[in-house]
């Protein structure tokens, strides 16, 4: 150790850290200063930015020798000087930082620009924060608001009025935390005294294992407290995010069925954990024959991968209407092709953290997540105890997309806890998160689809094979969710659509932001365009005329009445739609080398589970002081469910928004409003919160004696009822308190009016769809086969607009996410496991991005809203593919467009 000081946020300090220490890590462990963020530890995600001397740098490349006498600034520090307030202030207002775990990394490359560029062009912040990934913003909102500060014209909403909070682009009310780098993820209020654990992983896709001498092991390793295998697991050694299917063991027995499988865990003291060399674990490997591929997973002398699972086929979906093969007979114009997308990872900015420590005869868990409650039912189940005796504290999370769904180090702090009796924390590095945690399902889709001479959709047949892994996880949803979706928002009277989830020796596929459909649209609307094309119409013409309605049935045989809106999103991109393929059309007859084009995607998406019960439970109560609490336990990703619900309380109350104090999720405090995902939480959890604001302000009129049409305020610990010229007082203080301490409680509860599926896919299997259609432009160099997206037109109908910089953000946040599936995303199991060989989108591969808010409100949703988390995503890529066959005629059927299969394509055309 080597005393090292230096100059801190204008402070002097000490620190006393071996001199190759990471700067990050000094900050953080030595220095407490959590907010400088750790994504990857390789220099290639830019949440550690901190400046050095003013200059930005990467503080997990910087030893902390190298700090000794320099002047070191980060988050922390920007409040202190003018421009760094000014930026926070314009991030908070703008609504630039969603999950916030890059807006420390994102705030101190601003300010250094700044200060030496007073007004900074879009292409100069672009160049500042291109070393910074975000994988929620998609960017937009980040470049307003460096915009913005640099200009002194920061608009911060006030807040509304009575009555006016819906609809309010009101600041996110849990921002204040994510601008001041105070907010605590996973890895950032772990106790100094807790011990660390470590995944031993299988380096191989499929191998047989053998333990040596455990105890020798531990013995020989001063500060390894533990070891612990499938043997120490008191209940079941599974768990599963759907129970029927629960599969995958917390450590592998006898074989491990990808590469990254735990089969055991180190428990230590944190120096020695850091330090511990896997490769000297005493583990004996055989590798074994492994089937990654679809193909060769379905081949008749594969090995089965479970025993229950017949030819690897996990589960199987079907939908079917009408009569599919007669229908072809009566086709004025069929297509058919065959579609592949890749294995997609989610590139969270936070990988997997949290920590345990044990109570008693219970656990309590604080750790990043989507989904409290399924994590503390499955984690009981590990641990062979009850529900109650397991309590999740959702940190903040640093971005989730569905993976934050499926356990990840849950089950091994629990376990170290529950053994050692001391906290344990566990945090995965980058290779570790790439390789152990879910991903987007690669598929193969064969579709054919036939249109009547006129122009109306007659028939469509899919069939399509997910990859789904080696274990369950969420391929059960995709399954089914998919064969719901294939037909995309139009009406398609004779329909069949055939999935299977397929189990394979790659990591386990799960949910990602659309469960499955991001990838049948790949299929769908490069079809629409291939037939619209035979048939001579234009192509948003023809999703326009084939758009479903009000009073048309969906593929499963469902009339929503109301509230679909998928014309009007189509329609409001025709001026554009039109506008820009003639200019594509004009540039490309005076360009050779690089083509313009211009294409068009719809989408629709059912909001919540696929015939399944999904209940969100909101608990609202008026304190003795005359403030309120709203139990909002549904995770806020950053998509912003901690403000939209708040919104949409308050005005189904009727009072001010302001007054609302946030209980945030924690399976003690907050009732269950089910996981994140599934675009579900402003429609479900808005919906029992709507529920619980109406059901509270009865009971407080009922105080008053007074009717449905009075005025509520809250004076202080008094609540004053105005009804016309009469005003009733009543003194909070006076009134007796519930079990929670509330004077007054509602409770209510809501799960979407859904029903089963028969066996043909017949049913109601979602209450709302949000629906979508986006337009991208983009330009190919035919020479290098390089794809550039040079704008992006994204109409959504979102039913109603709860908080529209909230619905615009998520836009951006998925249109960026469809751009780097569309054009650059595919994760090899083995190969590539870091952030500098998976590529995401940084902030010069996103495109001006307009959106547009289309609100038919539906009767089922809170104020008429629905749903837009993943809606968001899903026509991005489609429309990106129809572009870049508008602009070379070339159809790209396997994504990621890179340059070689762009360029494969186009030598095809010319050959
Ligand atoms: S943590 Fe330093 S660049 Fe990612
Ligand atoms: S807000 Fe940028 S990564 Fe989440």
């Amino acid at each position: 150790m080597t005393l090292i000081a230096f100059e801190l946020n204008g402070a002097a300090v000490r620190c006393d850290a071996a001199p190759a220490t990471r700067l990050s890590e000094a900050l953080r462990s030595h220095l407490g200063q959590t907010g400088t963020k750790s994504g990857c530890d390789a220099g290639d995600c830019g949440a550690c930015t901190v400046l050095i001397d003013g200059a930005p740098a990467c503080a997990c490349l910087v030893p902390v020798a190298q700090a000794d006498g320099a002047s070191v600034t980060t988050v922390e520090g920007l409040s202190l000087s003018a421009k760094g307030m000014r930026l926070q202030q314009a991030f908070l207002a703008r609504g630039a930082a969603q999950c916030g775990i890059c807006t420390p990394g994102m705030l101190v490359a601003a300010v250094a620009l700044l200060e030496r560029e007073a007004t900074p062009t879009r292409g100069q912040i672009e160049d500042a924060l291109g070393g910074v990934l975000c994988r929620c913003t998609g960017y937009a909102k980040i470049i307003d608001a460096v915009t913005d500060a640099a200009a002194g014209s920061i608009h911060e909403e006030a807040m509304p009025e009575q009555g006016r909070a819906v609809g309010a682009r009101i600041a996110r009310l849990d921002g204040g935390p994510k601008v001041a780098g105070t907010e605590a993820y996973g890895a950032d209020a772990i106790p100094a005294d807790a011990l660390w654990v470590r995944a031993i992983r299988s380096p191989h896709h499929r191998a047989g294992f053998r333990f040596g001498d455990l105890d020798g092991f531990v013995a020989k390793h001063p500060g390894v407290v533990k070891v612990m295998t499938a043997q120490d697991v008191p209940g079941r050694n599974i768990f599963g995010v759907i129970p029927p299917f629960a599969d995958q063991p917390v450590f592998a027995e006898g074989e491990a069925r990808f590469r990254g499988e735990a089969v055991a865990a180190v428990v230590g003291e944190r120096q020695v954990i850091e330090a511990l060399d896997p490769s000297a674990f005493p583990v004996a490997w055989e590798e074994r024959p492994a089937v990654l591929s679809i193909a060769s997973a379905l081949d008749a002398a594969a090995p089965q991968l479970h025993e229950r699972r017949a030819g690897n086929v996990l589960v199987r979906g079907h939908v079917e209407k009408g009569n599919v093969d007669s229908a072809w007979m009566q086709a004025a114009a069929t297509v058919e092709g065959t579609f592949e997308t890749a294995f997609v990872e989610h590139a969270y900015i936070e990988p997997e953290a949290g920590w345990a420590r044990r109570v008693g005869g219970r656990i309590e868990i604080t750790a990043s997540t989507q989904a409290p409650y399924m994590d503390r039912d499955d984690t009981a189940a590990i641990m062979g105890l009850a529900p109650e005796a397991i309590r999740i504290i959702p940190s903040a999370c640093g971005g989730g997309f569905g993976s934050k769904l499926d356990l990840s180090v849950q089950p091994y702090v629990a376990l170290a806890a529950w053994l050692t009796g001391r906290p344990a924390a566990m945090v995965y590095t980058r290779p570790e998160s790439l390789q152990s945690t879910t991903k987007r399902h690669p598929a193969i889709m064969r579709s054919r689809m036939a249109a009547t001479r006129d122009g109306d959709l007659l028939a469509m047949d899919f069939e399509g094979d997910f990859n789904t892994g080696a274990y369950a996880s969420w391929g059960p949803t995709v399954a089914n969710r998919v064969p719901v979706h294939a037909s995309g928002p139009y009406v398609v009277p004779n329909y069949r659509a055939n999935t299977r989830a397929v189990l394979t020796h790659c990591v386990p596929a799960g949910a990602f932001r659309g469960f499955g459909v991001p990838q049948t649209v790949v299929a769908q609307e490069q079809m629409l365009d291939m037939l619209a094309a035979k048939l001579g119409i234009d192509a948003l013409d023809f999703r326009i005329r084939n758009a479903l309605t009000d009073t048309t049935p969906t593929v499963t045989g469902q009339v929503m009445g109301d509230g679909v809106g998928i014309r009007e999103c189509l329609e409001a991109l025709k001026p554009q739609w039109m506008a820009l393929r003639r200019a594509a059309d004009a540039f490309n007859r005076t360009s050779d080398r690089h083509k313009r084009g211009v294409g068009v995607a719809g989408m629709f998406y059912g909001c919540g589970n696929t015939s399944l019960p999904n209940p969100s439970t909101i608990r609202f109560g008026v304190k003795a002081d005359g403030r309120l609490s709203l139990h909002q336990g549904a995770v806020d990703i950053g998509q912003g469910a901690n403000t939209v619900i708040a919104q949409i309380a308050a005005d189904a109350l009727g009072l001010p928004l302001a007054l609302i104090d946030l209980v945030s999720p924690d399976t003690d405090l907050t009732p269950d409003c089910g996981k994140t995902s599934a675009s579900r939480q402003t429609f479900v959890t808005g919906t029992a919160a709507e529920r619980a604001g109406r059901a509270l302000r009865q009971k407080l009129l009922r105080l008053a004696n007074a009717g449905e049409g009075a005025m509520l305020s809250l004076d202080g610990g008094k609540l004053v009822v105005r009804e016309d010229t009469v005003v009733r007082s009543v003194d909070l203080a006076g009134l007796p308190r519930d079990g929670h301490g509330y004077v007054q409680c509602a409770e209510e509860t809501f799960d979407p009016p859904t029903s089963p599926l028969d066996a043909n896919g017949q049913g109601m299997p979602y209450a709302v769809y949000g629906y979508g259609a986006h337009l991208a432009e983009v330009e190919v160099d035919t020479r290098l086969g390089l794809v550039k997206v040079l704008r992006i037109v994204a109409a959504h109908d979102v039913g109603r607009a709860i908080n529209p910089s909230l619905v615009e953000g998520q836009i951006e946040g998925g249109v960026a996410q469809g751009i780097g599936m569309a054009l650059m995303e595919e994760f090899t199991p083995g190969r590539g496991e870091n952030l500098h060989d998976y590529l995401i989108p940084t902030i010069g591969d996103v495109p001006p991005i307009e959106s547009i808010l289309v609100e038919r409100a539906s009767s089922a949703g809170p104020f008429g809203a629905k749903g837009i988390g993943e809606q968001a995503l899903i026509p991005t890529a489609p429309a990106i593919l129809n572009a870049i066959h508008h602009a070379c005629q070339v159809r790209i059927t396997q994504i990621p467009a890179t340059p070689d299969r762009v360029l494969a394509a186009l030598k095809t055309r010319t050959a």
